[in-house]
């Protein structure tokens, strides 16, 4: 089979170099890419994966890219092209495309839409609403003790949700969003919820338009600083699997959560095949749905695909067949840790074209892989590219050994002002006794 897979992050060096490794694959290309992808040989025919110069969002010389190229299957990882409509436009072509289609997008595209639906399907979710008019939201965050978080509607970058600790604050998100238009049109309309205390998991499901298979939690580390400081970020780490929920209780939870939604997705005509990914709240009253994503989390893909067992060609394309009900997810007992090393500055402004030295010592830690995510090859040198820069994972035969593994890779690895949190999957572990 001939893949082209979509994308440029770390996210997509993980699906890259998984997809690369099944014997079904014979040739795959990658749409921008990035210079970690660019090292990477199909495990078959140990030809190399060739990074192509289109952006995600280019989808008229996607398509006509994957027509020349005559691609057996493209895989689509970013929000973007799914939410502009990039499967629905290659299955017009008919071509073989895996990722959600542009209705099943919006569950991640519309924060409103996806709120309505929890509520008229009862999945567990934060008590909120949806608001046009900027008094009558104002008015619902007084109800709640203005104790709130505030989103904005549409794809802000990951952006657009404002956590307030009281009305003022709170006012003020309300008017940020809707007035000032801080992000855009997606500030027209907002969904205001109820602030949840608890434990913040990572849940992903493989769904197939009928059946939905869960995988093992993780947790990412959303802000920038140890001990959960700073600005919110992309995700600076994650981990998987988490102490939180047992398998019995994770199953309880992706019941509670997964079956409204595949029959909500029925009754509406939703035709979901892709990745669903909940963001929950493990609260004292049970798990609740934050959020939906439409695409596998960047960076929980690093730790899940370390972890998996499965030939992920098969899975995809049972995924696009509807077949998906017939095959077992295998996981690995392993652990694995991925702590990503940022440019310095970042989330905000930061320099591009630092040069990365110590990669070759990083990847030869056992059972340790470097994925790349903002880099470019300068020269003979590789360079940063991007806010979040590296995926450093490893495997291990605990959380301890995982995260143990990672450090000792990431200490290998120097650019300047690179920056990277010390406490991943810190949070696993129970608190050390002072001495
Ligand atoms: P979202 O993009 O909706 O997942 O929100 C981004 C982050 O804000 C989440 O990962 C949570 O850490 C936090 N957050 C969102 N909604 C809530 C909520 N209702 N209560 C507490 N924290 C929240
Ligand atoms: N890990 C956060 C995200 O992918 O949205």
């Amino acid at each position: 089979m001939k893949l082209l897979v979509i994308g440029s992050g770390g996210r997509e060096h993980a699906l890259v170099l998984k997809l690369a490794q099944s014997p079904h694959v014979t040739q795959m290309w990658c749409a921008p890419g990035n210079a970690g992808i660019a090292q990477e040989r199909t495990e078959k025919t140990k030809k190399p994966v060739e990074c192509v110069n289109l952006a995600a969002d280019e989808l008229p010389k996607l398509l006509a890219f994957a027509q020349e190229k005559k691609a057996d299957l493209t895989v689509v990882c970013p929000d973007n092209p799914l939410a502009l409509g990039i499967v629905d436009l290659f299955q017009k072509h008919g071509l073989r495309i895996w990722g959600v289609n542009q209705k099943a997008a919006r569950f991640e595209s519309s924060k409103v839409f996806s709120q309505k639906f929890m509520e008229k399907y009862g999945i567990p979710t934060a008590a909120a609403g949806t608001f046009y008019d900027v008094a009558v939201a104002k008015k619902f965050c007084a109800s709640l003790g203005g104790k709130c978080v505030v989103k904005a509607d549409g794809l802000a970058l990951g952006k657009g949700v404002l956590i307030c600790a009281n009305l003022a604050e709170a006012e003020k998100a309300v008017d940020e969003i809707m007035v000032s238009k801080a992000f855009g049109v997606a500030g027209s309309r907002v969904v205001i919820q109820e602030f949840l205390e608890g434990i913040e998991v990572s849940l992903h499901a493989l769904c197939d338009g009928t059946t939905a298979k869960i995988f093992p939690t993780s947790q990412d580390h959303k802000r920038a600083f140890d001990g959960d400081l700073g600005l919110n970020t992309g995700g600076m780490g994650t981990y998987s699997p988490t102490p939180f929920l047992s398998d019995a209780q994770l199953a309880a939870a992706a019941k509670k959560i997964l079956d409204p939604f595949l029959r909500g997705c029925a009754a509406e005509g939703i035709d979901y095949r892709g990745l669903l990914y909940p963001g929950v709240m493990l609260t004292k009253d049970g798990p609740k749905v934050l959020e939906f994503n439409a695409r596998f989390g960047d960076p929980e893909t690093q730790v899940y695909l370390t972890r998996l067992e499965n030939d992920l060609v098969e899975l995809l394309d049972a995924s696009v067949s509807g077949t998906l009900g017939k095959m077992e997810l295998k996981w690995s007992p392993q652990a694995s840790v991925c702590v990503v090393m940022a440019s310095g500055g970042y989330p905000g402004s930061y320099a591009k074209g630092k040069v990365i030295t110590g990669l070759d010592a990083a990847n030869a830690v056992p059972d340790t892989k470097v994925f790349h995510a903002g880099t470019a090859r300068a020269g003979d040198s590789i360079v940063t590219n991007g806010g979040r820069v590296l995926g450093v994972t490893a495997l291990g035969q605990d959380l301890k050994a995982a995260q143990a593994a990672a450090y000792a890779a990431v200490e290998k690895i120097h650019f300047d002002g690179a920056h990277f949190r010390r406490d991943i999957a810190a949070k696993a572990f129970p608190r050390e006794p002072v001495a």
